[in-house]
């Protein structure tokens, strides 16, 4: 395999984790979740959502959430706004990097932020512009970016349309996101050999849901297409309110997990994350489709039954 020798990991399970919790998580665990996950040497976090307290009341905290974390150098602490207001309160609160939405498909758009996909890409225009005058950089994520709950397939021509406005408004990055988990790695590198080479300045990133456990097989193909950057969350928290049928992101730590096997670099403290995601799944209270955590890693061994060992000690 054609593999990189390090990876960037960000965590996004405070946001799109937190977000659909059926019980509002108290701030407070919020932030010892953010500073555990910090702790662990993780290079991105994205902490939180700026968005409409009423579209998701389960982030209504975000101001409160980043004034109560502790920053811990070499972290960069990102929240996800959909339009300017967003991006005000952002920069208010210190975030070090914007992360925007808009969707490739145009009713999963309305749904998820009442806007046209053209509505958005005004008012990401604007959001760019505040995030640019306060020295924020824009990572744009595209939802729905391999086919949609509600269209089905999404034409790469309109994704690759998509992307160039978000470039054109000065996006350092693309977030492709595979919102409810339909990609398959052959679509993966399809898309990924068309648009990479069309955007050659843009930093890729792959937002997987593990719905239909296609989430590691398509980073491990955009991995040899040469994409470093990949989102997970914790435990595997995760989902869209918007979008039925949504679940939760690849785990992190079962990502983290999968690159410390075969090599490849993140920074990241794996036994430590495996301890965070003990500690997410009291507070919320159920156990997460993390596989590692139950499994532990490759390495583990096992005592030898009494029988067995005594027969090795007679050879
Ligand atoms: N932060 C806080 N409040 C905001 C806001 C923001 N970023 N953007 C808009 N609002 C407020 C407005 O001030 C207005 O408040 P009011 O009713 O007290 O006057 C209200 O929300 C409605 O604003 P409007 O501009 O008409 O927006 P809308 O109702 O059409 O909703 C969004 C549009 C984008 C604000 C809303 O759909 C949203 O926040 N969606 C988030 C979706 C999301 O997070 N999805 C999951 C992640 S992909
Ligand atoms: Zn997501």
């Amino acid at each position: 395999m054609k593999l990189p020798k390090r990876v960037t990991v960000c965590e996004v399970g405070t946001r799109d984790g937190f977000q659909i919790e059926p019980d509002f998580i108290a701030t407070a665990q919020k932030i010892e979740v953010v500073d555990l996950l910090s702790a662990t040497g993780l290079p991105r976090i994205e902490v939180t959502s700026f968005v409409s307290p009423k579209a998701v009341p389960q982030l209504g905290d975000a101001e409160a959430v980043m004034a109560g974390i502790t920053r811990r150098p070499g972290t960069r602490y990102s929240a996800l706004v959909p339009n300017d207001k967003g991006a005000v309160r952002a920069v208010e609160a210190g975030v070090d990097d914007i992360h925007t939405v808009v969707s490739a498909s145009e009713s999963h758009n309305l749904a998820n932020v009442n806007m046209s996909i053209v509505e958005s890409i005004a008012k990401l225009k604007a959001t760019a512009e505040v995030a640019h005058r306060g020295g924020k950089p824009v990572y744009a994520g595209i939802s729905c970016s391999f086919g949609c709950p509600f269209e089905g397939e999404v034409p790469v021509a309109r994704l690759e349309s998509v992307v160039s406005r978000l470039v054109d408004l000065g996006a350092k990055g693309i977030g492709l996101a595979d919102t409810t988990g339909v990609a398959n790695p052959a679509q993966v590198s399809r898309v990924l050999e068309r648009l990479m080479p069309r955007f050659p300045t843009v930093e890729w990133t792959l937002h997987t849901h593990d719905t239909r456990a296609m989430a590691i097989p398509n980073i491990l193909v955009a991995m040899e297409m040469g994409v470093t950057n990949f989102d997970g969350s914790i435990g595997g928290l995760g989902g869209c309110p918007f979008a039925p049928g949504a679940s939760g992101n690849v785990c992190t730590e079962d990502l983290v997990h999968c690159l410390w096997a075969m090599g490849v670099e993140t920074g990241i403290d794996l036994d430590g994350l495996i301890g965070v995601s003990k500690r997410v799944q009291e507070i919320v209270g159920r156990a997460l489709p993390g596989q590692i955590v139950k499994a532990g890693k490759w390495s583990r061994r096992y005592p030898l039954p009494d029988g067995v060992q005594s027969r090795l000690a007679a050879k």
